[in-house]
């Protein structure tokens, strides 16, 4: 493979492991855990792995070992990190036993029913170490929630004298982490099964995990551009950037991007649903601001919209109930009507259709597409940024005629979410994501499974990190999926009472009227640690240094 030259000096960075990993461990044990909620109704789903105690990581005394052979998945949209992870999991189990080896099932859960994988040896580990993407194996959606797969599953790991298993995912790849944990137990296979949290979206954390790898390196890599368009903007004065963030239901994106950058509006889903805003209130909101910058001559701005913004809007999230209740029950019938706008019109309640019809037609369209395997409303592919700003223009001209507005409005947009998934980690996802790896090795060597790798106290340095292990039903409730109450790790939104919101909430009035923009810059990787190791501040907000 050809290389830059910052893909060279990068690939040298060996990441830092917290101290405590860098000799032999013994594991302590913390209580009993219980989980999030629904207690009674998880235990009976998870009898062999309800309750395990947390575990703490200490310094403790080598001992004989023999060779582990892992096999390894990984799941779901891409996070900056996921490299560093099997690396991480790669030297951990070397380690171990030198004679150890570790499996990639290849694009996620189809490589592991279908049994393709590849060996990972340590040319392949090195050529990845410290890059971004999925591309050493691949990733995919297809779920892991069958006993068929499972079992399928299973004579590949049989075949290979596999005897653990880690699945790197986001929140959903981690419930059938556990539910795979609970069946390979039930039926003794013999196969521990560790999960490790992914995702940019950063909605996978709660009081035991801090943050998921990747939102770290995205939200800088948006937060570079956005800064670049504001000084763009600030610069030619002439264009109002309407600019949708992924992260898909929650806002952690959004917010952490306001606050590296100062934009003049923030949309906040949660704020929107709590205040039971309308559409036409979130378009308010936005105009009121065009107009207050339009009198002190300013016909410029930035606008951050989160994903998910749509299906956080309660009569939009109604509409939206009933189009997957019509295209579950119609589908082919929909597939195959001409005129899809008025099928579904047809085919709504009065209140719904009415939603529906005044939304632009692409909007209407988008809404309507496929729904990824997850039964999850591809929020990604619809363009609110280009459904708010087209609306507010609307908005500024009925001010105009009212005598309330008096400037100019042009609108640019930008949609930013695949541009940042992939970006090689920064220094805090790359030592995170290894510690993650490393530690998955160490959970595996201590016999336990069903657990999450867990690395905490990650607003210190690296080295000071405390590595341990998270029994995964302890983070479960149970919520409706497709119809059926199922156990599932609770999706962390927005917290209106947190830090990060409330330090946004005090400021924002003095982005919206003045122009005091922030500009982070691109990621760099060497220099002084204040430039190049700290991390969000999301993180830095919600878990202060004692
Ligand atoms: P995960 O939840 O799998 O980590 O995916 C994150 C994400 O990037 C979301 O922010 C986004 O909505 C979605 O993936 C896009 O999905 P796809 O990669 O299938 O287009």
């Amino acid at each position: 493979m050809k290389k830059s030259a910052l893909q060279k000096a990068r690939a040298a960075y060996q990441p830092k492991l917290p101290i405590v990993l860098t000799g032999p461990v013994k594991v302590v044990e913390g209580a009993a855990t219980q989980s999030a909620a629904d207690q009674e109704e998880i235990k009976k789903l998870f009898p062999n792995t309800y309750g395990l105690p947390e575990i703490k990581f200490e310094k403790g005394q080598a001992h004989p070992a023999k060779p582990i052979n892992v096999g390894v998945i990984l799941s779901g949209g891409q996070a900056p990190g996921g490299h560093n992870v099997m690396c991480g999991i790669f030297e951990g189990i070397k380690k171990v036993k030198r004679e150890s080896r570790l499996c990639a099932f290849l694009l996620s859960t189809g490589g592991f029913v279908d049994h393709q994988y590849v060996e990972l040896t340590s040319a392949v580990i090195n050529e990845y170490r410290n890059t971004g993407g999925f591309d050493i194996i691949g990733s995919g959606r297809t779920k892991l929630e069958k006993k068929e797969q499972f079992d399928k599953g299973l004579e590949i790991l049989r075949e290979l004298k596999i005897s653990a298993l880690v699945i790197i995912g986001g929140d959903d790849s981690n419930t059938n982490a556990a539910i795979l944990a609970e069946y390979y137990k039930s039926i003794d296979a013999g196969v521990q099964v560790i999960g490790c949290r992914k995702t940019i979206d950063g909605d996978l954390k709660n009081d035991v995990i801090e943050a998921s790898f990747g939102f770290d390196t995205a939200t800088k890599v948006y937060s570079e551009v956005i800064g670049n368009i504001q000084r763009d903007c600030n610069s030619a004065k002439k264009y109002w950037h309407f600019i949708k963030l992924m992260g898909r239901s929650a806002s952690h994106i959004a917010l952490e991007c306001a606050l590296q950058c100062q934009p003049n509006c923030c949309i906040i889903s949660e704020e929107v649903e709590q205040k039971n805003m309308s559409l036409q209130d979130v378009v308010d909101y936005i105009a009121d601001i065009v107009a207050t910058r339009a009198n002190y001559g300013n016909n410029f701005g930035s606008v951050l919209v989160p994903e998910g913004l749509i299906e956080f809007i309660p009569s939009i999230k109604a509409l939206i109930a009933e189009l997957n209740d019509l295209l579950a029950a119609k589908g082919a019938e929909f597939a195959a009507t001409e005129n899809k706008k008025k099928f579904v019109v047809d085919n709504l309640s009065p209140e719904a259709a009415r939603i529906y019809s005044s939304l632009p037609d692409s909007v209407a369209k988008q809404l309507t597409l496929d729904r990824d395997p997850h039964g999850n409303v591809q929020v990604s592919l619809i363009e609110t940024e280009k459904l708010l700003s087209e609306m507010v223009a609307r908005r500024l001209e009925e001010m105009r005629a009212e005598g309330r507005y008096n400037g100019k409005f042009a609108a640019l947009h930008h949609f930013f979410g695949y541009e940042g998934r992939c970006a090689d980690p920064s220094n805090f996802d790359a030592d995170y994501c290894y510690a993650l790896g490393f530690n998955a090795s160490c959970l595996i060597a201590a016999g336990v499974t069903g657990y999450m790798s867990s690395i905490r106290g990650l607003v210190k340095p690296s080295v000071q990190w405390v590595p341990g292990g998270i029994p995964i039903t302890m983070l479960f409730n149970m919520e409706r999926r497709h119809g059926e109450m199922k156990p599932v790790i609770q999706k962390a939104l927005v917290n209106l009472d947190g830090k990060p919101f409330k330090k946004f909430a005090e400021q924002r009035d003095d982005w919206a009227t003045h122009t005091l923009y922030l500009y982070p810059g691109p990621i760099q990787y060497f220099g002084p640690a204040e430039v190049c190791d700290q991390p969000t501040l999301t993180l830095r907000y919600e878990h202060p240094k004692h």
